[in-house]
């Protein structure tokens, strides 16, 4: 029944470990996780496989209704297909990284993932019995009567070394200042269409700064359980 479900959305910035608590999060709960910011990539990726000009509002628009996605839902092998096409490394890639954007800040497009991202989550909870589902507008958009929602922030220091060694695997000045570019460019770039540093009401912020990945894991666990005892 649906008050056995729980429903986690978490959301924030690049670098401050979403990704990979949100999973982690979802394999202690023993439910599914939905990736909103891949299904971006997914359509990303088929747009310029297409040979569509990303920056034709409609022709996006269109390609989003039609998007032949699958994902599974399984936090440890969150798979991802396009027309049966796996794309879970491509969608990474940074041609990807640095379009996605243009795709992400369309409107239209946004209306069509709300939709899309909405039935997932109301299919993976059905399915398992819950689900964690991360993205930039997950708590304020598309999932707001979420049990529990969290904003998972961490400051810009923190942000800039870990996205330093993930993009270029160290964090030394010159990585950093590379890594200052292209994470500063693209949340600028986001930030027009989605609000993702500051809290909404009644959304509970997490800030890793001071905290390693296991104690990041904890801290929105402990969320977790006080949110569901609470509702
Ligand atoms: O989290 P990520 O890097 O995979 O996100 C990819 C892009 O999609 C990035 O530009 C942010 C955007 N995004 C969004 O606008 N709304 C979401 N719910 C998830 C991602």
């Amino acid at each position: 029944t649906a008050d056995e479900q729980v429903v986690v959305a978490i959301d924030g910035p690049s670098g401050s470990g979403k990704s990979s608590v949100s999973r982690a999060v979802a394999t202690r709960l023993e439910v599914g996780y939905l990736d909103t910011g891949a299904m971006y990539r997914a359509l990303t990726w088929w747009c310029l496989e297409r040979g569509l000009d990303l920056s034709d509002q409609d022709a996006v628009a269109v390609a989003s209704r039609e998007l032949p996605l699958v994902m599974s839902h399984d936090p440890q092998a969150p798979a991802i297909t396009v027309d049966g096409t796996a794309v879970d490394l491509a969608i990474r890639e940074t041609r990807i990284s640095e379009a996605v954007s243009a795709v992400a800040t369309n409107l239209a497009v946004r209306a069509d993932m709300k939709q899309r991202q909405r039935a997932l989550i109301g299919e993976i909870a059905s399915a398992t019995g819950g689900v964690v589902a991360e993205g930039r507008d997950i708590t304020t958009v598309v999932a707001p009567d979420a049990d529990v929602r969290i904003l998972l922030t961490a400051s810009e220091a923190a942000r800039l070394a870990r996205r330093s060694k993930e993009l270029h695997g160290s964090d030394d000045d010159s990585s950093l200042e590379r890594t200052r570019e292209q994470v500063v460019a693209r949340d600028a770039k986001d930030s027009t269409v989605s609000q993702f540093s500051v809290a909404a009401d009644g959304v509970v912020t997490v800030d890793t700064s001071d905290l390693d990945f296991e104690q990041s894991v904890q801290a929105v666990l402990d969320v977790v359980r006080a949110g569901v005892r609470a509702g």
